[in-house]
């Protein structure tokens, strides 16, 4: 087999057989077929696309290409992966209520880059929280409360590491059939046998739209049930950061009032609907059964009970659940003030989560330091009133020398209207 006659296949193309792409994916993970030929069948790829068939095996191919979590001795195992946005702390809140629902959440969690925030940063704000943990640290994890969100500490998916790099310098990352198999594959190589996929759609999101967002969505639950594996996906809202909190700190403390059963609204919403998809994928129940059992987790505080748990036994100091003050706090709170009035028309979420970068809640590189105690209080909304000096949000930051620049960046972000906007679902869509 040539890797040429593989690239002109595509280039004209064809569908590859299983064998060409295996012999793709090894070949390339072991570093015997060069960077130039690879960027040239992602680019063919790019151009023509893939079948359903062909983007299934690139996933296998990828997901065997590295270590895999083993998950057979444990039942009911269920995972939950966001697509990415800004203050989406649904993890804190939807693991932890479906397995006090009696599911097994095994999960590994990434970390934010750019304006996006990473489950693995935000529960390193907890003092003591390590996402560190060693294989039988994990596994023992699970076994004891039926709950850890730990960060990747194995060699999972390599190829789709060194494809993913790649496609980063080569202008091939916005392509569905390769983003569905990149995702996918660190999913199938994390071992659950039930995947709830959180897709956002807007500003704040990669798919700008929600027409693609489900197009992400289908051929991801494509993917997952071939591989054998009980897979759907939601579709929510990211034309506005979900909840008022972005931050490290400053999320988990918002995540901890909704399992405290103190904070109603969106943000409750969106992760009680995660947890019931989670629930009733993993224990065949029916969808109306998980949502009753989800509230009532959170009503009866056994959801709380559960975060702490994995909270203690992950090293943290599980008293941060009711005492905040033994969160990370930023040494200067700013109050910024709207110079427009109107009703908030849009949220550039994207911009607002480089604020938030900015002030020293994210990375711009995957090496710089996080200030934890860092982010946004919003104040406002789309669809809210704004008056002239009113204040739009409190930015925290131990770095005041940014607080200019980040409190303009918010600011440009908001585009305001005479009339009142229409309101919009959190939850716009699902596909099972
Ligand atoms: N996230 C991934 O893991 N892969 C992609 O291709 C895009 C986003």
């Amino acid at each position: 087999m040539r890797m040429y006659d593989i690239i002109a296949k595509k280039r004209d193309g064809g569908e590859l057989s299983d064998d060409e792409i295996s012999y793709f994916v090894h070949g390339y993970t072991s570093g015997e077929i060069p960077d130039y030929q690879a960027s040239a069948l992602l680019m063919a790829i790019y151009i023509r696309s893939m079948t359903k068939k062909e983007t299934l095996r690139l996933t296998m191919e990828m997901a065997d290409s590295g270590d895999k979590v083993d998950l057979s001795m444990f039942e009911n195992t269920v995972d939950k992966h966001s697509t990415g946005g800004v203050g989406d702390k649904t993890t804190l809140i939807a693991a932890p209520v479906a397995a006090a629902c009696g599911t097994t959440v095994a999960k590994m969690s990434g970390r934010g880059l750019g304006h996006t925030g990473g489950t693995v940063d935000k529960l390193d704000s907890i003092p003591g929280f390590s996402t560190s943990l060693s294989a039988d640290e994990f596994y023992s994890c699970v076994r004891k409360i039926g709950l850890c969100v730990t960060g990747q500490s194995g060699d999972f998916a390599p190829a789709d590491k060194k494809l993913y790099a790649l496609r980063d310098v080569t202008a091939t990352v916005s392509c569905i059939p390769l983003i569905a198999s990149s995702i996918m594959s660190k999913k199938l190589a994390a071992g659950s046998n039930s995947i709830v996929l959180d897709v956002k759609a807007g500003s704040g999101a990669f798919m700008k739209t929600a027409a693609q967002a489900r197009l992400l969505a289908e051929q991801m639950v494509e993917i997952g049930k071939g591989a054998g594996r009980k897979t759907i996906a939601i579709i929510t809202d990211m034309d506005k950061p979900l909840g008022y909190a972005i931050g490290n700190s400053l999320e988990v403390i918002e995540a901890c009032e909704v399992l405290n059963n103190r904070l109603k609204g969106e943000l409750y919403d969106v992760s009680l609907e995660l947890a019931a998809r989670m629930i009733a994928l993993s224990l065949n129940i029916s969808l109306s059964d998980a949502r009753r059992k989800a509230g009532r987790a959170v009503e009866n505080g056994s959801a709380a009970k559960k975060f702490a748990e994995m909270i203690s036994a992950q090293g943290g100091d599980a008293r941060v659940l009711n005492d905040y003050s033994l969160m990370p706090h930023a040494g200067v709170v700013y109050q910024l003030r709207s110079k427009s009035c109107g009703y908030i028309k849009k949220m550039d979420t994207e911009k607002i989560g480089t604020a938030a970068m900015m002030l020293g809640a994210g990375r711009v590189k995957k090496e710089d330091k996080i200030d934890y105690s860092a982010g946004i209080i919003l104040t406002k909304k789309t669809c809210d009133r704004v008056k002239q000096g009113e204040p739009v949000a409190y930015l925290h930051t131990c770095r005041p020398e940014t607080l200019k620049e980040a409190g303009d960046e918010f600011l440009n972000a908001l585009e305001f209207s005479d009339s009142p906007p229409k309101m919009t679902d959190e939850i716009i869509g699902e596909v099972t």
